[in-house]
């Protein structure tokens, strides 16, 4: 109170009751601490506290079956409970978040969507904050929120590993090189910032980089969307390989005991060369990007069937191109592309989605190439890559998978030629196929 009260009608209170006291009825609560157990401890202290029809808002990074489970318990004792989803960080605090909200559409419409509407960011004068849909809608598409700025972040990373590697570029030739990129399709915050760090980052001397390796990151959010999409067989690959970079970057001993074996070769490249493969580089890291926000609406699909939302694909990327992290100049079309085909399966099936993918052929493969034969990894990069030809693939490797399992387990394998199931006594040459 006395550093910010004068900036705006707050009421102090030093107890939960004199807060609920203090509030106007039907009471709405917002609370917004850690995930877990601290929301649950905080929703304990104050549900005894409610009437029937008051509400608690979830500002937090919940996991979408928390919320479920604490939407479903308060329901029952007429409390509204909704889970909203909130992105943007500190700028997101001060000037405007992107908030995707979850719970009922009576919560939303009664107070919190006006609410929401005023204090979350706006683009063209439209509000970065809707109703995604009941119970844990919303907080599910935090966390794919999450998830693809996980992946954002790593493909940014790798290209930056790439052009200070094969480039030879010093952080302050990559700062300019991102700026220039932020100009273009490749527009967004996470583009912006990593210019601003590279511009500034300071570089020990003698040493090649100023960062110790990412910790390991256990409590991360962006895992659980990795985790859900296990159980719900979505192969968000890169996706999950950006969540794995980060593992993969706290393995101390792991690391040690590789670092001595032998790599690729790094052969320097001429300015022009270097220039080449930095137009390379970006056509490479849009089309990694497209295919990762494919990734993160397609895990949004098939949790909708699974937990039976009906989400508005469209809503979703037009909130998201202001006031969250992974904001980015192509999330209009993303919204267009939605909007015109509102079943849009993947974004490849948009026209000019899928131009810009074909003309990145040649380039994204010599990226991904080149950081092979010269032993950076790039397991982002690799993924994307692998994601597109898995799913053009006519026949995937994996139909092999079916005589292995017979084999050693007669888990029976389909044929294409055949309707039905079969088995064979594949140590026994002797012993006919059979239709099983
Ligand atoms: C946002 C951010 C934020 C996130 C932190 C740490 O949308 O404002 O995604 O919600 O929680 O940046 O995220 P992790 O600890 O999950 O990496």
């Amino acid at each position: 109170m006395e550093e910010f009260g004068h900036e705006a009608g707050f009421v102090p209170a030093e107890t939960a009751r004199d807060f609920v006291d203090a509030l106007q009825r039907p009471r709405r609560l917002m609370i917004m601490v850690q995930a877990g157990a601290a929301t649950d401890a905080v929703i304990d202290e104050f549900a005894p506290l409610l009437e029937s029809g008051d509400m608690i808002v979830d500002g937090g990074n919940a996991h979408f079956a928390d919320t479920r489970r604490r939407e479903t318990a308060l329901r029952a004792r007429g409390i509204h409970f909704v889970g909203a989803g909130v992105s943007g960080g500190e700028e997101g605090a001060l000037d405007g978040p992107s908030i995707m909200v979850g719970g009922s559409k009576e919560a939303y419409s009664s107070v919190l969507g006006p609410m929401f509407d005023t204090i979350s960011a706006h683009v063209d004068g439209e509000a970065c904050s809707t109703h995604i849909g009941p119970d844990g809608a919303g907080h599910f598409v935090k966390i794919v929120h999450n998830s693809v700025e996980y992946a954002d972040m790593q493909l940014i990373a790798e290209a930056y590993d790439l052009l200070r590697q094969a480039g030879q570029y010093s952080p302050a030739e990559m700062a300019e090189i991102f700026r220039t990129w932020n100009k273009g399709r490749l527009n967004s915050y996470l583009i912006e910032i990593t210019a601003e760090v590279l511009s500034r980052m300071p570089t020990p001397a003698g040493r090649s980089s100023t960062w110790s390796p990412m910790p390991p990151d256990r409590r991360g959010t962006g895992r659980w969307t990795v985790q859900t999409a296990l159980e719900l067989a979505s192969p968000v690959t890169t996706i999950a390989q950006a969540t794995f970079a980060r593992a993969a970057s706290g393995q101390p001993a792991l690391r040690t005991a590789y670092r001595p074996l032998p790599g690729g070769m790094h052969i320097p490249k001429s300015r022009s060369e270097a220039e080449r493969f930095t137009s390379q580089v970006e056509q490479a890291l849009y089309a990694s990007k497209v295919i990762a926000y494919d990734q993160g609406f397609t895990m949004i699909q098939d949790a909708a069937l699974a937990y039976g939302w009906d989400i508005d694909f469209a809503a979703v990327a037009g909130i998201w191109r202001g006031g969250c992290i992974i904001r980015a100049a192509f999330l209009d079309r993303i919204r267009t592309a939605h909007q015109a085909a509102p079943d849009l399966v993947s974004l490849l099936a948009e026209p000019g989605f899928a131009e810009e993918i074909t003309a990145a052929q040649v380039p994204w493969r010599e990226v991904v190439a080149t950081a092979a034969r010269r032993g950076v990894p790039a397991p982002a990069f690799a993924a994307a890559l692998s994601y597109y030809d898995t799913l053009r693939a006519d026949r995937l490797p994996a139909a092999l998978l079916q005589g292995q399992r017979d084999y050693f387990g007669a888990h029976t394998y389909r044929r294409i030629d055949r309707q039905g199931a079969f088995h064979t006594h594949w140590a026994h040459p002797d012993r006919p196929e059979t239709d099983v």
